[in-house]
C-alpha cells in the first residue's frame, strides 16, 4: 500500500457507504423534479419506463463508475489517470468536476429556497394565501436581490462544514443520520396524502400506466431523469467509490442505491399526486409544483403548516446529502491534484461555487437581462451540466469500460480481485458495450439538436 492510500480517509461501514451514496442520488431530482416530470409525461407509463432504465442502464453505468473510482483510489480526474496512464481519458474526470461545479451552483440556489420555505411554514406566513397569492410570493422571493442569495450561502456553508469534517467524520456521520430522517419524513407525508379524501385518483395516475401518452420524448426524458437522479455521468460516484472498502460488493451496492433512489422517487409521487388530485389540481403544473401548488394544498389541510414544515425539511435534507457529494467532487480534485490541504480546498471550492451560484440566483431578477444563447445564467448552468456534460460523461465512461482498455480492470474490481462470482458479467458487458452507448448517445443528440430535456 502506498503512503497516500494509507493516509486517505475511507467510509467506515457498509451502511455508511449506502447512506452516503444513496444520499447523493436522492435529492431535489427525486422530490422536486421526478413528480413534475412524471406528471407532464403521463404518470404511470413514465414511471415504468423510468424504472426500466434505472435497472437496465443506470445500474451497469453505476457499477462502472464504482469500479473506476475504487481502482483509481483518487478523485474523478486522478482515478482515470491511474487506470489509463498517459491517455487523455482523465478529461472525462475533469468534465465531471466541471459538471459538479455547475450543478452545485444552480442546485444550491433552489436548495436555498427550501430553507426560506421552512421558515415561512413555521411562521405561518402562507396562512390564507390562495394559489395566485402563493405564485406571487414565490415570484417575489426569487427576484429578490438579497434573500435567495443569503439562503444559498447558508446552504453552502452547511454543505462545506460537513465536507470539511472529512469522509468518515463528516459525510458518513451526517448521511447516516439524515437518510433515515428523510425516510421517516417522507413516510409521514405519504400517509397524510393517501388518507385524504379523493386521493385515490392520484395513486391511479401514478400506478396505472396510460401508454397512449408515451412518445419518443418520454423515453429520452426518462433516461435523462434516471441519469440525473442516480448522480451518474460525472465525478460524484467515482469520487465516493474511491473511499469504498476493497471488500465492498460493487454490484450489490449499485443495486441497493438504485432501488433506494427509485423508492424515494415513487414515495415522492405517492406523497404528491393524491394531494394534488384530492384538491382538484392538474398534475401537469411543472417546476412550480413544490413551491406553489403544494404550499397551496397544505393551506387547505388541517395542520397544514405542520405538514408544510415537514415537507420543506424533507426537501432540505434531500438537497443537503446531494450537495455534499457535489462539493466533495471538487474538493477531492483540488486537494489531490493541487496537493493542498482539504481545508484549503474546501474553502476555495465553496467560495468559487458560491460566486457562480450568486449569479445563478440573481438571474431570476437583478441579472434577468443577462442571457447566453437566449438562456438565463441559471438555465445555462442547468442545461450545460444536465443536457451536455452528464450524458457526454456517461457516454465516455461506458465507451471506456466497454471498448477501450477498461475491461480487465473493471472485471477484477467487480469480482473483488476474483473472490466474488460475477455470473452477471456477460450481461453487464453487453449492456455497457452496446446498449448504454446507443441509448445515451440518443439523449445527447436529442438534447443538442432539439433543445434539451
Ligand atoms: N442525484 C441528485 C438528485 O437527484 O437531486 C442530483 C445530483 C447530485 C446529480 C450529485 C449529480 C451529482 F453528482
Amino acid at each position: 500500500m502506498t503512503k497516500e492510500s494509507v493516509l486517505r480517509d475511507n467510509f467506515g461501514s457498509r451502511f455508511g457507504i449506502i447512506a452516503a451514496t444513496a444520499g447523493s442520488a436522492v435529492g431535489l431530482g427525486n422530490i422536486w423534479k421526478f413528480p413534475y416530470v412524471a406528471g407532464e409525461n403521463g404518470g404511470g407509463a413514465f414511471l415504468l419506463i423510468y424504472l426500466f432504465f434505472v435497472l437496465a442502464i443506470g445500474v451497469p453505468v453505476m457499477m462502472s463508475e464504482f469500479a473506476i473510482g475504487r481502482r483509481g483510489q483518487k478523485n474523478a480526474y486522478g482515478s482515470f489517470g491511474v487506470i489509463a496512464p498517459g491517455k487523455r481519458w482523465n478529461l472525462i474526470g475533469l468534465m465531471g468536476v466541471v459538471a459538479a461545479f455547475f450543478i452545485l451552483a444552480f442546485y444550491s440556489s433552489v436548495a436555498g429556497w427550501t430553507l426560506q420555505y421552512i421558515v415561512s411554514s413555521v411562521s405561518h406566513s402562507f396562512a390564507g394565501q390562495s394559489i395566485a397569492d402563493l405564485e406571487n410570493t414565490f415570484n417575489t422571493l426569487i427576484v429578490n436581490p438579497i434573500k435567495p442569495v443569503v439562503w444559498q450561502l447558508v446552504f453552502m456553508v452547511l454543505t462545506a462544514l460537513i465536507v470539511l469534517a472529512g469522509i468518515k467524520k463528516g459525510i458518513e456521520k451526517y448521511t447516516k443520520l439524515l437518510m433515515p430522517l428523510l425516510l421517516l419524513l417522507i413516510i409521514v407525508l405519504c400517509i397524510r396524502s393517501v388518507t385524504l379524501e379523493g386521493g385515490k385518483a392520484g395513486l391511479e395516475f401514478l400506478f396505472k400506466p396510460d401508454f397512449s401518452k408515451v412518445t419518443a420524448k418520454t423515453f429520452l426524458y426518462a433516461l435523462g431523469q434516471a441519469f440525473f437522479s442516480l448522480s451518474l455521468g460525472m465525478g460524484a460516484l467515482i469520487t465516493y467509490s474511491s473511499y469504498f472498502s476493497k471488500k465492498e460488493n460493487l454490484a450489490s451496492t449499485a443495486v441497493s442505491v438504485a432501488l433506494s433512489d427509485s423508492l424515494i422517487a415513487i414515495l415522492a409521487g405517492v406523497m404528491i399526486f393524491p394531494a394534488v388530485f384530492a384538491f382538484g389540481i392538474e398534475p401537469t403544473c411543472g417546476p412550480s409544483l413544490v413551491f406553489i401548488t403544494l404550499p397551496g394544498i397544505f393551506q387547505q389541510m388541517f395542520w397544514g403548516d405542520f405538514f408544510g414544515t415537514i415537507f420543506f425539511i424533507l426537501l432540505t435534507v434531500a438537497a443537503l446529502t446531494s450537495t455534499i457529494s457535489l462539493l466533495e467532487v471538487v474538493v477531492a480534485f483540488l486537494s489531490e491534484e493541487l496537493k493542498i490541504s482539504r481545508k484549503k480546498a474546501t474553502v476555495i471550492a465553496t467560495l468559487s461555487v458560491s460566486v457562480l451560484g450568486i449569479f445563478a440566483s440573481l438571474s431570476f431578477g437583478t441579472l434577468k437581462g443577462v442571457t447566453i444563447f437566449g438562456k438565463s445564467i441559471f438555465d445555462v448552468l442547468d442545461y450545460t451540466a444536465s443536457n451536455v456534460l452528464l450524458p457526454l460523461g456517461g457516454l465516455f465512461i461506458v465507451l471506456f469500460v466497454g471498448w477501450f482498455g477498461g475491461k480487465k480492470i473493471i472485471k477484477s474490481e467487480l469480482s473483488n480481485e476474483g473472490t466474488l462470482r460475477v455470473r452477471y458479467y456477460p450481461y453487464f458487458n453487453f449492456i455497457v458495450k452496446f446498449i448504454a452507448p446507443f441509448a445515451i448517445a440518443a439523449i445527447f443528440i436529442y438534447c443538442i439538436f432539439w433543445g434539451g430535456l
